[in-house]
């Protein structure tokens, strides 16, 4: 930034001018944001924030950690970039430290820009692998703003393009408060799961090469299916030789209190993609595979800035981080404690439908009438704990979940004021119905 600081009106003025109107932003009466530090933001009058919201599962490692921006600052300074045609090293250094901490057998990465990116690349890598064409993908999911990840994604809010790519079909998803086959876990046998045995037999030419799932549904709502279900859907899918690629790309890095959130089901991907908290705010994407199925990925492919050495030594500092203070074992530790009390809000908030989600990746769904989306108490919830000093996400098919995504450095205090905050937004709310 330089010069003065332009303050929310003039800002939503030259976005109406120079930015394309497909960028929204949250809240009725936004703020400026100015300056980040560990769990907290400042807007352009000084008004400090308690993060919750983290850039959406970004910002793991805390805002402007110092050794973070040192490390990068010192590699902007000394090589910033030349191209993979040339060798250097911070991208090996970094794609050796994810075979190390990915699930299994995964080992062999191709470095690109974003989560998107990531995406199209798995997908691109499981067609050359299988040497088959069609895929599949779970309702609700969201992968990217591409042509082919546009087409996978399962929610209708995010499909702007009107004439989505073919050979893609989609399963039903494991969300149980709203189960798209109209039944109830544990008795349904995970009916979900055995549908996507229906989907291939029925709406495919059996060719398909692979299926797309975050192992919690973001974008979907932090939809977290039961215990049984990834197993289960990994089964069938090798049945048919279908490989399954686990976008961690907001549920990875220690988010949900293992490194990766797929481990929760003890499943090893085929392909995984990462991207967002890896860079702690530089951006990054990456895929990873196995020997056997990377190896197949043998013709020139190549992504200018993927791999360079700046984003490669953010990520390389941020796993560090992550790693030498305990962010992971905090995720978990402080998620269940954000579970617990987000629970103690449902048994007093009629308002609050659901609790879910794993470590710090938790959702409240808000209802009304029964199960009616509350939707616009939902933004009125957002604006309310803005106002107080706290920044928490929206997500969900109607909007109407509340997304609690914050850096992973949070403390229990921090718990206790969102929470306390929480429940008077809550009562406020429910008062002006
Ligand atoms: C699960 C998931 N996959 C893919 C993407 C796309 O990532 P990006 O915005 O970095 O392209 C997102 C973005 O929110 C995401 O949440």
């Amino acid at each position: 930034m330089t010069g003065k600081i332009w303050g929310p009106a003039e800002i939503i003025k030259k976005k109406k001018e120079y930015i394309m109107p497909c960028l929204y932003h949250f809240y009725q009466a936004p703020m400026q944001l100015v300056r980040g530090e560990k769990q907290y933001l400042y807007d352009h009058e000084g008004k400090k924030y308690l993060d919750f919201l983290a850039g959406i599962s970004v910002i793991n490692a805390g805002h402007c950690h110092p050794e973070i921006t040192d490390r990068i600052c010192e590699q902007v300074k000394t090589l910033q970039h030349v191209c993979n045609i040339y060798l250097t090293q911070p991208m090996l250094e970094l794609a050796a430290k994810l075979a190390q901490i990915t699930p299994g057998r995964l080992q062999k990465s191709f470095f690109c820009n974003s989560g998107t990116e990531a995406n199209e690349g798995a997908v691109l890598l499981a067609k050359i692998a299988t040497r088959r064409s069609e895929l599949l993908a779970l309702q609700n999911g969201l992968y990217g703003r591409t042509y082919l990840t546009m087409s996978l994604t399962g929610l209708r809010f995010w499909r702007t393009d009107p004439s989505p790519a073919g050979g893609i079909s989609f399963v039903p998803n494991a969300y149980c408060y709203r189960c798209p086959l109209n039944l109830t876990y544990p008795g349904c046998d995970l009916a979900c799961a055995e549908a996507a045995r229906q989907v291939i037999e029925t709406s495919t030419s059996g060719e398909v090469a692979a299926l797309i799932a975050e192992p919690i549904q973001g974008n979907g709502g932090m939809i977290t299916p039961p215990p049984e279900y990834f197993p289960r859907l990994k089964e069938i899918l090798d049945e048919y030789g279908i490989l399954l690629i686990i976008d961690e790309i907001q549920t990875g890095f220690g988010r949900t209190g293992k490194w990766f959130a797929i481990e929760h089901w003890n499943i090893e991907p085929d392909i995984m993609t990462m991207a967002k908290a890896l860079g702690n705010g530089v951006p990054i994407g990456v895929f990873t595979a196995p020997p056997e199925i990377a190896d197949t990925y043998t013709r020139p492919g190549a992504s200018t800035l993927g791999g360079n050495p700046v984003s490669m030594v953010a990520g390389l500092a941020t796993l560090e981080v992550i790693e030498k203070e305990g962010l992971v074992q905090n995720a978990a530790a402080l998620g269940a404690y954000l579970k617990e009390k987000l629970v103690l809000l449902q048994e007093k908030h009629p308002f609050i439908g659901d609790v879910r989600g794993l470590g710090l990746m938790m959702g409240a769904e808000l209802v009304k009438d029964g199960k009616e989306p509350a939707t616009p108490e939902t933004d009125q919830v957002l604006e309310l704990m803005k106002d107080r000093g706290i920044l928490i996400g929206k997500t969900g098919r109607a909007r109407n979940v509340l997304a609690f995504q914050p850096p992973l450095v949070i403390t229990r205090d921090n718990v206790d004021e969102m929470i306390e905050n929480l429940d008077e937004v809550l009562s406020e709310v429910e008062r002006s119905k």
